[in-house]
């Protein structure tokens, strides 16, 4: 069934779990997604991003999320819009029969020129009146995403501030979080914390303070009642770097959020933990492996099935992890 993200968050913060939120633009990943769900019995948050929409259509993403919750019926599933640019690209969300979107004021309408408080304020507030009033669940985002340890904010088509970020610009502040939810009503709030987008993330392994928990703790005492989101959350898992570079890619040492780190967070008020960058690597790994191996073949649900089988187990394991599997 359909849910809106503010139903399922409120039962994660009451029962103390998070949810991986998959980003979706093919039929892979959404069965893939929806077969660790059903063989965990975990709710499913799958988003839409613009690139998404761009590559297969509004239209087409709507109705892979409808096929998915026409399969599994029993599975709960927020369909929700990642990184909205403008209330008007959330309103079009809306119409389209999105249960949550993201309007993300942090940065401008260009997605690269990191706004002003006020502007940020504005532009959510607009959106969560259309929305509430739709019953649609509003996420938020409050500081720039980038790598506390590069000061990147890594790579994302469209999405992402350029050039170098400060440590104040990249750590969400608690009194300004509590202003922002006081005058927006987002039902969650996407936080800087030290992560950033993309496959490059830390050009080390990451110490175990690379994030900055302290610093959600502190966000979740002032607002407890939102529910805070983590984005830029893939863990760039080193097995499926060695297969990808094994069968002909060519991917730099790079490293990614380290899955105990995120369970820190869901520990301190984190609900929503976004993933798209674990599910196209090992998508890739996997398909490259396959048409290595088996150079004859071209029959391409061959190697999609090999895809799906890859992105289908980073999904239970993020499901067990995170707490969601068993909650559905
Ligand atoms: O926003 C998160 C996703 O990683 C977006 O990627 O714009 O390439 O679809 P995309
Ligand atoms: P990753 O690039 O770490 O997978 O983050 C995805 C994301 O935050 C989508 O909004
Ligand atoms: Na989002
Ligand atoms: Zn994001």
């Amino acid at each position: 069934a359909l849910i809106s993200m503010r139903q399922l968050l409120d039962h994660a913060a009451e029962h103390g779990y998070g949810v991986p939120a998959f980003n979706v633009n093919n039929q892979e990943q959404i069965r893939a997604i929806m077969m660790a769900a059903d063989k965990t019995n975990s709710p499913v948050i799958v988003q839409g991003s613009a690139g998404a929409r761009a590559y297969a259509g509004a239209p087409f993403i709507r109705h892979m999320i409808l096929a998915a919750i026409e399969e599994w019926p029993h599975i709960p599933v927020v369909m929700h819009q990642d990184h909205g640019t403008s209330p008007g690209v959330c309103q079009r969300s809306i119409q389209l029969g999105f249960s949550s979107v993201m309007m993300d004021g942090s940065l401008m309408s260009d997605g690269k020129t990191p706004s002003s408080y006020e502007y940020n304020v504005d532009v959510t507030r607009k959106t969560v009146e259309l929305a509430h009033s739709c019953g649609v669940s509003v996420e938020g985002e409050l500081g720039v995403l980038g790598s506390l340890e590069t000061g990147e904010a890594g790579e994302e088509d469209g999405v992402g501030a350029e050039g170098k970020l400060t440590t104040e610009q990249m750590l969400t502040d608690p009194e300004e979080a509590a202003d922002f939810v006081s005058k927006t009503h987002v039902d969650a709030l996407a936080i800087a914390c030290g992560t950033s987008h993309g496959a490059y993330k830390f050009t080390r392994p990451p110490t175990d303070d690379i994030l900055a928990i302290d610093r959600i703790k502190a966000i979740h005492a002032r607002i407890p009642n939102t529910h805070l989101v983590m984005h830029g959350s893939s863990s760039v898992p080193q097995e499926w770097l060695e297969i990808i570079n094994q069968y002909g890619g060519e991917i730099p040492e790079t490293y990614g959020v380290p899955v105990e780190q995120i369970i820190e967070g869901i520990k301190f008020g984190v609900r929503k933990v976004n993933i798209d960058t674990d599910l196209r690597l090992a998508s890739t790994g996997a398909i490259r492996r396959h048409l290595a191996l088996n150079p004859a073949n071209f029959d391409p649900r061959k190697y999609l099935a090999e895809a799906t089988k890859a992105m289908t187990d980073i999904c239970i394991a993020r499901y067990e992890s995170f707490g969601t599997a068993g909650q559905a």
